[in-house]
């Protein structure tokens, strides 16, 4: 269960989403839905988090939603108990790893390095974020790991935007990319459900 290659099959881009006020987590999610975008990782960098977290989950069948920014065991119990389809975290600790696996959810552990793709390797996962994208290398530094590697699906994530998606999604051993930019701050306080929706039929139309 704790495979996670399905959750990297359902579009090309995985929209990074933290929600203030959990009265925006359902038009949200419905916007993103409505878009054609039918996942979400919901961060766990707000209070009210695993309630916007578990309102999606109950109110909007149709998307999957996850929680992100898993830093520790407890969080990862939090978030399944409150509705979590997933879990990503930005980073791994051996006592991470170990407490997200024993949770019957899809698990995304976040890499940055060679070493860390072998040891996320040997916990029996080979689908895994890379984080923070850009910064870390980029394209040419998944595909230099692809050569010794070439086995491990990746979801590239961070300073990622529409169109530096395509750079990502054309190399073999990425599934799909995640980033920020289909729910700006500015739209969610606007409540322009209309201008999420419109940004993620964008993403849609890049194709898996
Ligand atoms: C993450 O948590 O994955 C990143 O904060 C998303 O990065 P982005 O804002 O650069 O898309």
């Amino acid at each position: 269960m704790a495979d996670a290659s399905g959750v990297l099959r359902i579009s090309p881009v995985i929209p990074v989403v933290t929600i203030d006020d959990p009265q925006d987590a359902v038009p949200l999610a419905r916007a993103l839905a409505d878009g054609g975008v039918k996942i979400i990782e919901l961060t766990l960098r707000t209070e009210s988090a695993l309630t916007s977290l578990k309102l999606i989950a109950n109110e909007v069948p149709d998307i999957l939603v996850g929680a992100g920014t898993i830093l520790t065991p407890a969080q990862a119990d939090d978030a399944v108990a409150a509705g979590a389809q997933f879990l990503v975290s930005p980073g791994v600790t051996p006592a991470l790893l170990t407490s997200m696996l024993s949770l019957d959810v899809p698990v995304l552990p976040g890499v940055a390095t060679v070493g860390e793709v072998m040891a996320v390797l040997e916990s029996g996962l080979d689908s895994m974020k890379f984080f923070p994208a850009g910064p870390a290398g980029g394209p040419n530094y998944l595909a230099a790991i692809g050569a010794p590697i070439p086995h491990v699906q990746f979801c590239p994530t961070g300073g990622i935007s529409l169109s530096t998606a395509p750079d990502y999604l054309k190399l073999p051993n990425v599934s799909c990319v995640g980033g920020s930019w289909l729910t700006p701050a500015s739209a969610v306080a606007a409540k322009d459900w209309g201008r999420i929706s419109s940004l993620a039929s964008e993403v849609a139309a890049l194709g898996l």
